[in-house]
């Protein structure tokens, strides 16, 4: 089969297209025939060496296809059933994948409208966006929300559900005015900012209260700077280190501050409570299928994959990026 691989950690130009066999279902797991592969940020960071993982290896987080053979013991699933697949251990960018059951999901009945490409570029981001507001943000009607990194994939979709679920105020920040006119342009946030233009115009925009949720996924320098911006018992949300830089921060100053430190991590879930998981992502692709989350989809080919990583790690990317496999 047809895939993309890499044999080393590095820069865009590690990635190849090469043959390799295809991958058999152990017990729980399904084999999928992919027909859309989506392009993740966390393809980014394994690629350039950020987090270990086993080399050579095949990205892709996020899959559409059809059910190609069941491992032993998987029920509620048939051969040729079209699905959307989160394989966790990655291997999407390729003509078929293994998945786990639970992370394998029919696009029929309420899912049965979602067009295989958006369900490859959203099912991970949908899913991560539920589990961050609903879970970890404990998000209520009325509520102020920053986003950081508004105009990225993910960011564009946690607006979108901030406000679906009631927020009072949703304000997307991004690294130029130009993203951040984006992001607004995506539905969504009432405000877009540059995350140097925050610190000045949060009391204005939240009645000099501040935030009573931040999603930060960004880490770094802007990590402190946004920290500042809470609400007294404000939620600080930590979902991503995408500067590849962490902050240390006192436990003593969640104290003397009075805010909360939550954080979500799809795949840390999904391996400590995959029941949970599984329903954040029936729930993010409903959303996703009802209209309630939108996302820009733009289709690539194979030889178009290592361009979509560059356009993702140099900040410039737009929409999302779904390998066309057959
Ligand atoms: N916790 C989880 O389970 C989970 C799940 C999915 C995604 N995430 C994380 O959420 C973040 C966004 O994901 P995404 O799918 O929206 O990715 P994306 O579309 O590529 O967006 C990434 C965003 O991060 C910002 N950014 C800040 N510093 C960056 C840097 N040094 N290099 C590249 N981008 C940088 C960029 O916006 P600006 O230039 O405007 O800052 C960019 O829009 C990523 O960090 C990802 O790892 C976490």
């Amino acid at each position: 089969m047809r895939a993309v691989r890499y044999t080393r950690t590095g820069g865009p130009e590690v990635l190849e297209t090469v043959e390799l066999p295809e991958p058999q279902p152990g017990p729980g797991e399904v084999a999928v025939d992919v027909t859309h592969a989506g392009v993740h940020f966390a393809d980014v960071m394994f690629r350039r060496g950020q987090f270990p993982i086993d080399l050579p290896a095949v990205p892709g987080l996020q899959v559409a296809g059809t059910v190609a053979a069941l491992g032993e013991g998987v029920t509620g699933l048939r051969v040729g059933q079209p699905v959307a697949a989160v394989p966790l251990g990655f291997g999407g960018h390729a003509e078929r994948v293994v998945a786990g059951a639970l992370t394998t999901v029919p696009l029929e009945g309420e899912l049965a409208a979602l067009a295989p490409a958006t369900a490859a570029a959203t099912a991970v981001n949908a899913t991560t966006a539920v589990g961050t507001l609903r879970g970890a943000a404990r998000i209520t009607a009325g509520d102020r929300v920053l986003v950081t990194a508004a105009s990225g994939a993910l960011g564009t979709l946690l607006g979108q559900l901030a406000r679906a679920l009631g927020a009072a105020l949703v304000v997307g920040a991004a690294s130029t005015l130009e993203r951040a006119e984006r992001a607004v342009a995506a539905g969504g946030f009432d405000h877009g900012l540059p995350y140097g233009e925050l610190a000045r115009h949060t009391p204005d925009l939240t009645g000099g209260a501040g935030f009573d949720v931040v999603i930060d996924s960004v880490g770094g320098d802007l990590r402190g700077q946004v920290a500042p911006l809470l609400a007294v018992l404000g939620r600080h949300v930590v979902i991503g280190n995408a500067a590849d830089h962490d902050l240390t921060l006192a436990a003593n100053q969640v104290w003397y501050d009075s805010f909360t430190l939550a954080g979500y991590n799809l795949g840390g879930v999904a391996a400590r409570r995959p029941d949970l998981f599984r329903a954040h992502l029936e729930e993010g692709l409903r959303l996703v299928a009802d209209g309630t989350l939108r996302q820009e989809v733009e289709e690539i080919g194979w030889s178009d994959v290592a361009r979509a990583h560059a356009l993702l790690e140099e900040r410039r990317g737009s929409g999302a990026y779904v390998l066309r496999v057959r």
